[in-house]
């Protein structure tokens, strides 16, 4: 921010457009066929994701007028026992080597140099331990995609590796336990998990469990017969749908430290999440990747927020795409926003700095809505829904 207004016009130029409304677009003509269908592409119509975007114009931020202040808003932000500097978190995305070369590598790295904190994604194509090499001193938090119950000895092993490696907070997504219907991955015939490389597998290829596992059932090492062990890692990560709210006490027995529930909608689940003793959820959709016909997800805030704002950490995604999006989700109730297709495209267009520029320039866009709002801080004191007007469009 201050490098862009504090300095005129010297800014060191970014690497693509501030206008965040044509990244998409600019990656889209650099992306393969297939990529591109898998990080654009929605479950069914994409009904979800339109209303994602559209539920976000119906509310307004009405700027207050004669606040006196000489500095930008604060965007300090505390949840889950900590005080971030900014209310953004890059949200945990699989694959990443099919948009760049260097893929989680390069978005750890972007993230641990703006301050925000980095979800790594289970589906991940590289290791837990490069990826923390790579954050270095960032703040970083592990998402499971959570084998089913006959495989807790692999999950405690995932869960021991991501602990000893600086991952401080457990992410549980709760919406994928099968793929969604994604006509634009079905007319490529495309499945990034079952590549004869099988690139979304590198936690499986790397955790010793596994690795005994399928030499025990298969009697070779995994490199020697690499299509079979990627259909098997597919069914650990993506288990059918074998868990229910008892099975939390497990993660709770072995990860020591807050755990978030991924992927809530309904007010009945996230008050089961309160009952559960979770530390927080995240209301997401998945970007309307995995169900189709459901609700928006910042209405979905709204309603969760009203019911247990007050008890239980509430954080977002789900069709954030500039900074006033986000101002609207913390005055909604959400303390942090997940960021997800954004950074991707970041990430197709520069690498490492592509990243960078995506996360600064939507904290600098925040700032200025917040300012020119009249909003001191992101604190629930000066952002909440009082500074929201709300039209249906
Ligand atoms: C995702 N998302 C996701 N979520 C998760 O918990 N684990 C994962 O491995 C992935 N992988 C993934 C891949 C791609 C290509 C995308 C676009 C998304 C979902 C992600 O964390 C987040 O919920 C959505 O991206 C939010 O929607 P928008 O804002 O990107 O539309």
């Amino acid at each position: 921010m201050a490098n862009v207004y504090g300095k005129g016009l010297e800014y060191e130029k970014p690497p693509f457009t501030f206008h965040s409304t044509e990244w998409e677009g600019l990656a889209r003509d650099r992306m393969s066929k297939n990529s591109l269908g898998y990080v654009c592409g929605n479950a069914s119509t994409g009904e979800t994701d339109r209303k994602n975007r559209a539920a976000f114009q119906k509310w307004s931020i009405v700027p207050r007028r004669l606040v006196k202040t000489t500095t930008f808003p604060s965007l300090e932000t505390h949840l889950l026992g900590q005080t971030l500097p900014v209310p953004i978190a890059i949200a945990p995305v699989g694959v990443q080597r099919i948009f760049n070369p260097d893929g989680e590598i390069a978005s750890a790295a972007a993230a641990a140099s703006e301050n925000v904190p980095y979800i790594f994604s289970s589906a991940s194509a590289s290791t837990l331990e490069d990826v923390a090499k790579a954050n270095g001193n960032g703040t970083r938090w592990f998402q499971l995609y959570w084998p089913g119950n006959e495989h807790n000895d692999l999950t405690a092993s995932i869960l021991k590796r991501a602990k000893a490696n600086g991952f401080s907070t457990l992410f549980v997504t709760l919406d994928t336990y099968k793929l969604g219907w994604r006509p634009s991955d079905l007319d490529n015939a495309y499945n990034p998990f079952l590549r004869p490389d099988s690139i979304g597998a590198a936690l499986g290829y790397s955790d010793p469990v596994f690795r005994r596992q399928f030499k025990e059932k298969h009697g070779k090492e995994i490199e020697e017969d690499l299509q079979n062990a990627a259909k098997e890692w597919i069914t650990r990560i993506f288990p059918d749908f074998s868990h229910g709210w008892e099975d939390l006490a497990f993660l709770r027995k072995h990860w020591d430290g807050p755990i978030v529930l991924k992927g809530i909608q309904s007010v009945q689940d996230a008050k089961m999440a309160v009952e559960h003793g979770m530390d927080g959820i995240v209301v997401s959709n998945h970007g309307g990747r995995q169900q189709d016909g459901g609700p928006a997800s910042i209405d979905c805030l709204e309603r969760i927020s009203k019911a247990v704002g007050s008890k239980i950490d509430l954080l977002f995604d789900s069709g954030v795409r500039c900074g006033s999006d986000i101002a609207k989700a913390l005055a909604l109730g959400a303390k942090m926003v997940l960021i997800g297709r954004p950074y991707v495209y970041g990430l197709v267009l520069g690498g490492q700095d592509g990243v960078s520029h995506v996360l600064r320039s939507l904290l600098g866009e925040l700032t200025m809505d917040l300012h020119l709002g009249g909003i001191p801080s992101i604190s629930e004191k000066h952002l909440n829904i009082d500074c929201l007007e709300y039209s249906e469009c």
